[in-house]
């Protein structure tokens, strides 16, 4: 088709060559690709559920058009850890009691890795703020900074893998 495109990405270390339409979103296009580890939610910016890194920023891959990214580095929360060890961030989240129906999970992991290679020692006001674009309807919060903070003190301490 005309408005059809094949680009190259690099998806958690791996390059996929991948054809997409001129208007499909980097979220359509990484779910067309079976990386269901990125969310759905509202799909206009406003719930943070979808959210990716590209070349180590964090985005909403649901107002990112995938035709702007040929060539450019994408990482999920399944590629943050190494192996099978996973990335102090996700075990905190699953030892600390932040995770409940798990559907923000992935978009908080990915925003709150975004926040802390930015500044690894935040505080919770920094946390608020860097987080605000991302909602959970389950946990209040407060045991998401608490993992956050631990996986902060495992990574300064140089409990970061990779
Ligand atoms: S699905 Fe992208 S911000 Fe909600
Ligand atoms: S754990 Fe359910 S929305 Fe956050």
């Amino acid at each position: 088709m005309a408005n059809e495109k094949s680009i190259t990405l690099e998806i958690n270390g791996r390059r996929r060559e991948t054809t997409i339409t001129a208007n499909q979103t980097l979220l359509e296009v990484l779910r067309g690709l079976e990386y269901f580890d990125v969310k759905s939610g509202c799909e206009k910016g406003d719930c943070g559920a979808c959210a990716v890194l590209v070349d180590g920023i964090a985005v909403d891959s649901c107002l990112t058009f995938a035709a702007t990214l040929d060539d450019r580095s994408i990482t999920t929360v399944s590629g943050l850890g190494k192996g099978e060890q996973l990335h102090p961030l996700q075990k905190a989240f699953t030892e600390m009691g932040s995770i409940q129906c798990g559907y923000c999970t992935p978009g908080l992991i990915i925003a709150a890795k975004s926040i802390l290679d930015e500044n690894p020692d935040p505080t919770d006001d920094d946390l608020r703020l860097g987080l605000s674009g991302n909602l959970c309807r389950c946990t209040g919060y407060t045991r998401v900074f608490d993992a956050i903070q631990s996986a902060a003190k495992v990574m300064r301490d140089g409990g970061e893998q990779g």
